[in-house]
């Protein structure tokens, strides 16, 4: 973009406010929010479901006038029904919508420059661990790999040069718990932004902002579509002096969300509480089947009460979402133990209304080098499942044969 575009960009978004806090849908609570979406039913014709709106270029109606709409890479009318959505549910200001988490993520890398020092969970998705050490790392950004639930770890990997903590709270696949609120204030101190991937809760279920995170970042693929038929991914900023970063990158970029798949993820919010909640309670009853299990040696959920985040967890979300991770006793029975499962799906993702089991060792975490895996724990006998919203009791009876050998 040439420097008028810029400038005109930055005219158009200095008056932009962000979402309107005082708009009926916000009175609503969580549940009613998502079913209603930020505009709820379409004023000009009354539609219930949001329109898919698939023009690419929009007319202005006359050379001093806009609809708001120009082209669609820079933003399109269902694709910001969406964001406003996604913003309202966070509690954010704007949101951006974008064709897949890792876009998102790699939109957000872009606030920084060469020289900029972020720490990262060391126990993050293997796909977030390679975008930033093997692309952005040669462009001169530096990453640290720390257990971000300790306070004193992550105080002592601060630099002067640290611009940001990038946490994964839960982590993925280890379920280590961050205390978000504690990692803000320690980051505000520094002048550091504390930015939070929220894709295993969900703003359902947690929503840092409110916390005192600067971003939130999301793969929609999991739980926000949770159909295991989209890809999209999420920014959403609690603060003014994000908007013109990024909409410069979106509309520079343009990994944006498609109309279609924007009006699907509006769709599926529509029943993100009930799914959320059936999900959190299968894996509730897997972790308490897997966890007195002869062949299990550790099962790792947020909300057993002997996990070491509960505490932060009850205080922080107000759930405990759908993932659980378990050490077989003896890595040569994942083999089989997969095998034998019927019901259950050997595959890579999460958050979907089908449940899901994951070697991460092969697969999610694959591009995260042995020794850092292994320190964290994601080794050979780890499994990870996410909970779908089947019947429980098939569930169960499946992971009781599949282990019976
Ligand atoms: C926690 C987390 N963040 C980000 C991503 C990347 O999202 P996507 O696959 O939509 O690009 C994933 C993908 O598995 C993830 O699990």
């Amino acid at each position: 973009m040439d420097e008028s575009n810029l400038e005109k960009l930055a005219e158009l978004v200095k008056d932009f406010n962000g979402i309107d806090k005082t708009r009926n849908s916000l009175t609503y609570r969580p549940g009613t929010r998502l079913v209603r979406g930020y505009s709820g039913v379409e004023k000009e014709t009354g539609a219930i479901s949001a329109p898919i709106h698939m023009s690419v270029p929009y007319v202005h109606p006359s050379f001093d006038e806009s609809t708001g709409f120009g082209y669609a890479r820079y933003g399109s009318p269902t694709r910001l029904e969406l964001e406003n959505t996604i913003a309202m549910l966070e509690g954010g200001l704007k949101a951006w919508a974008f064709s897949s988490g890792m876009a998102a993520i790699s939109a957000l890398v872009k606030l920084f420059v060469p020289g900029d020092h972020i720490i990262v969970s060391d126990d993050l998705y293997g796909g977030t661990y390679r975008l930033f050490t093997t692309i952005y790392g040669k462009y001169g950004l530096e990453f640290s790999y720390v257990d971000t639930s300790s306070l004193e770890i992550l105080t002592k990997a601060l630099r002067p040069e640290t611009k940001a903590v990038f946490i994964e709270t839960p982590s993925n696949p280890m379920m280590h718990v961050t205390d978000i609120r504690a990692v803000a204030e320690l980051c505000k101190s520094v002048n550091a932004l504390t930015i939070v991937d929220n894709t295993l809760l969900s703003p359902y279920f947690q929503r840092p902002l409110d916390l005192g995170a600067d971003i939130v970042v999301h793969s929609g693929t999991k739980y926000l579509g949770g159909h295991n038929d989209i890809m999209s991914g999420f920014i959403v900023i609690a603060d003014k002096r994000f908007i013109e970063p990024f909409f410069t990158f979106t509309m520079s970029e343009g990994a944006v969300l498609s109309p279609f798949d924007s009006w699907l993820t509006l769709r599926s919010l529509k029943t993100l509480a009930l799914r959320m909640e059936k999900q959190q309670e299968n894996a509730a009853a897997i972790a308490a089947f897997l966890k007195p299990h002869r062949k299990i040696d550790r099962v790792f959920y947020i909300g057993d009460p002997d996990h070491p985040g509960y505490g932060i967890s009850r205080r922080q979300t107000t759930g405990f979402g759908g993932m659980i991770s378990f050490y077989l006793k003896d890595k040569d029975q994942v083999r089989p133990f997969i095998n034998r499962l019927k019901l259950i799906l050997f595959a890579e993702s999460l958050g979907g209304t089908e449940t899901l089991l994951t070697y991460p060792v092969l697969q999610t975490h694959g591009a995260i080098p042995e020794d850092l895996r292994n320190a964290v724990g994601v080794n050979e006998k780890l499994l990870r499942i996410s909970a779908g919203v089947e019947d429980p009791a098939d569930l169960l009876e499946d992971l009781d044969q599949a282990l019976n050998f």
